[in-house]
């Protein structure tokens, strides 16, 4: 049977050779019946992980006649063989094409997308995708589903944890490196390398109230400016694909709006690749109200929607649209093309089977390398929040206890969207301690659930992943880990979230670590012995009282395999924790949305103490984050000095160079993140009273001094305008340098 196809598909690489791609197309679009080419259209699920109630049935069928483009969420080369070989029995024999979500890393898995983000290391996130592509293209995938790239700047929406943040800037430059790290230089010459797939465009993170699948509203000179760019730079940077979004914009759900698929997308920004719904997002639109699965169907198309994940509405409907005048053969020419051309753009026509090898999927996945990678990976993810008294570094000599309901779980080390992790390796931060320098004895308790209320612990462990809850009562884990914190000299509290506290369809209206925990916490204070907590979270999370009374703070996100490791060497200080957030903490809920980048508002608050009156302010708390964005503490200290520029006025022929010196005043080697921002303080329509426009990851020594210096041109001041027109404005900027959003030191620049 392989033999035969592999026979089959000889004579084919032959006529290919010296065809371009749009002659094959052409050639091959010719011989397909209308059937064949709605067939095309139809992307379903190989079953191993799926996000909503429908499955794909009868699949083996459809594929040997031609009823399927691709598959996603099918895994390892014999099976992708196996299925390439029936695409290989259908008329014209096109190659399927594989897909799956391969979000942050595959088998190796690295930090939750917000984790990596939080490293602002370009090259590693970079490197990172390109892992995850060498990797998942060894085990027969080609086409993977992100980068995701919404703007979140609500904590309560799930998904944040798959984000890179809240800030354009920083999620643009995010954007674009998970491009280049999937495809290479996009030649897809190699069989390491895969489609990306920019997702969800667009606007899906700024869902209402944070509810997963929500609608959205939003006038377009903020999408322009603040939601769009990260879209753009990884469309820019050369993405094959982009997944429309579940959400609503301007009343039309994305797959069915034209405005966004054709005239942003394709004719305002010049995309040429494919767009694919998001799961059943075609049929959605019954619920939405916007018609019949027929009626739906042909608007998603018409709109600019090329594949149809799962719900089969273009399989079933759009023959008989063709039929009935509704939608156009041209229509489904064009979507058809498109999926043609990602195929033949892979590699897929020469060689169907290119991603299918048993040698490379041995290799190639999981190995020393890889996982030496995702420790690296990890520690950089790491913010460290607090460290009153220097708790932290740990001394190996000091006995530690290490209490949490996840301190010994390898089910939840991968965090939310880690489809093709194995858990069974991972490393769980009770393994990670004991595997590091420690010479005393370290104690372990669980001390808690995740949640007290059992529905609660079961709803945070759906979609696979258990918490391991204990039937003990609340009281009966909690004196047992007062116990054993008793006879450590410093208490590791590894608390928060389990990983499907985040991720799709887990939104939640308090964003706090769970009460039963903090009641643990709080038990864990009383003994006086320093507590370090080690936050486990997926979103930002309300910490007013934790960083009140712990000593310090660790945020570790999801960090992957080798979570333990990676927390180890940060806590004995094998690694300088160097993250800074790229999300803003809340203080609560009610301040939701809160993000650095905000407006002035004509009545501002005044920056001091208290609460004012007929001010933009609230009553019972400041306006002011816990944590502001780009906000991230070293085991040592930095002193910035104000920013300098060489020159007072900027034109579009003289770009400005703005210096700040960054001093290392502590007693370790350490990493800091030096952040610019930007403010334009005379528009013609209102800005944000910051807005990051550079930042520079830099090593210095204890005791060096650093000349950090950032280049900014009119572009870097540039925005859209009501007109939605990309244009600098005339006039005085201010141009801020610092460790984080909320503590800059300011000079003054004039845009001629
Ligand atoms: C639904 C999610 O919204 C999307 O991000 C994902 O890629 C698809 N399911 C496929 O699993």
């Amino acid at each position: 049977m392989k033999k035969l196809a592999v026979l089959l598909w000889f004579a084919v690489p032959v006529l290919v050779f010296g065809q371009d791609k749009d002659k094959f197309i052409n050639d091959l679009m010719r011989k397909m019946t209308l059937e064949e080419k709605i067939g095309q259209l139809n992307l379903v699920t190989g079953g191993e992980a799926t996000t909503g109630s429908a499955v794909s049935t009868d699949v083996e069928k459809k594929i040997r006649s031609g009823q399927v483009g691709g598959i996603f969420s099918l895994s390892g080369p014999a099976k992708v063989r196996r299925a390439q070989e029936l695409a290989m029995q259908s008329r014209l024999k096109i190659p399927l094409l594989f897909g799956m979500d391969v979000i942050h890393g595959y088998r190796t898995v690295f930090p939750v997308p917000l984790g990596l983000a939080a490293s602002w290391d370009m090259n590693l996130i970079e490197r990172s995708a390109a892992i995850a592509a060498e990797e998942a293209t060894a085990d027969g995938i080609a086409w993977t589903f992100s980068p995701m790239v919404d703007i979140c700047r609500d904590p309560r929406w799930g998904r944040i944890a798959e984000s890179s943040g809240e800030d354009p800037y920083l999620g643009a430059k995010i954007g674009a490196a998970m491009v280049r790290g999937y495809q290479g230089d996009g030649s897809f010459k190699e069989n390491s390398t895969m489609m990306a797939c920019v997702k969800h465009f667009a606007l899906y993170g700024a869902s209402e109230g944070g509810r997963d699948y929500n609608t959205t509203d939003m006038s377009r000179i903020r999408m322009y400016n603040e939601y769009l760019p990260p879209y753009k730079a990884a469309i820019d940077a050369g993405a094959g694909s982009v997944m429309a979004s579940f959400n609503e914009i301007d009343g039309i759900p994305a797959t069915a709006n034209r405005w966004l698929l054709t005239d942003l997308l394709r004719k305002e920004w010049g995309f040429k690749g494919l767009t694919v719904s998001d799961y059943t997002g075609v049929n959605e639109m019954i619920a939405h109200g916007l018609g019949d699965l027929q009626a739906v169907s042909a608007k998603a198309i018409r709109a600019g929607t090329d594949m149809d994940m799962v719900g089969e509405g273009y399989l079933n409907t759009l023959g008989k649209s063709v039929k009935e005048g509704k939608v156009t053969v041209a229509e489904i020419d064009a979507a058809c093309r498109r999926v043609l051309a990602a195929k033949y753009d892979l590699g897929l026509f020469k060689d169907p089977f290119k991603y299918c090898s048993e040698e490379r999927a041995a290799s190639r996945i999981y190995t020393e390398k890889t996982r030496a990678f995702a420790r690296e990976a990890a520690a950089k993810s790491f913010v460290l929040l607090k460290n009153k008294n220097r708790v932290l570094p740990l001394k190996p000599n000091q006995k530690v206890a290490v209490i949490g309901p996840l301190v010994n779980n390898k089910e939840n080390m991968g965090g939310t969207w880690a489809v093709s992790e194995d858990r069974n390796n991972s490393v769980t931060l009770l393994e990670g301690l004991r595997n590091g320098p420690a010479k005393a004895e370290i104690f372990t308790a669980r001390g808690a659930n995740i949640y007290s209320d059992p529905q609660m612990d079961a709803n945070a462990a759906l979609f696979g992943k258990t918490t391991g809850r204990d039937s003990r009562s609340d009281r009966e884990m909690l004196d047992e880990a007062v116990a054993v914190a008793r006879k450590a000299d410093v208490i590791v509290a590894a608390l928060g979230e389990s990983a499907e506290m985040t991720g799709e369809a887990s939104s939640r209206t308090q964003i706090n670590i769970p009460d039963n925990q903090v009641e643990l916490l709080k038990a864990l204070v009383a003994t006086g012995k320093p507590v370090v907590l080690v936050l486990f979270t997926g979103r930002p999370l309300t910490l007013t009282w934790e960083n009140d009374n712990v000593d310090a703070l660790l945020n570790i996100w999801f960090a992957g395999s080798e979570a333990g490791n990676a927390v180890a060497d940060v806590l004995y200080g094998k690694v300088n924790p160097s993250g800074k957030l790229p999300v803003t903490f809340p203080r609560n809920e009610g301040q939701i949305p809160l993000y650095y980048a905000m407006k002035n508002t004509g009545r501002p608050h005044s920056g001091n103490p208290g609460f004012e009156k007929f001010r933009s302010n609230y009553l019972d708390a400041p306006n002011t984050p816990l944590y502001p964005f780009g906000y991230g503490l070293s085991y040592t200290t930095f002193r910035y000095s104000a920013p300098v520029t060489d020159r007072a006025v900027i034109t579009a022929k003289e770009p400005v160079t703005v210096t700040v010196n960054v001093s290392n005043t502590g007693d370790y080697d350490g990493e800091e993140i030096v952040q610019l921002y930007i403010r334009d303080v005379e528009g013609s329509v209102t800005r944000p009273v910051k807005e990051l426009k550079d930042f520079k990851k830099v090593f210095i020594r204890k005791g060096e001094t650093v000349k950090v210096s950032f280049t900014l041109d009119v572009s870097d001041l540039s925005y859209y305008y009501s007109d939605l027109k990309l244009q600098a404005e005339k006039g005085i900027y201010e141009i801020m340098t610092g460790p984080d959003s909320a503590e800059t030191e300011m000079v003054k620049l004039e845009l001629r």
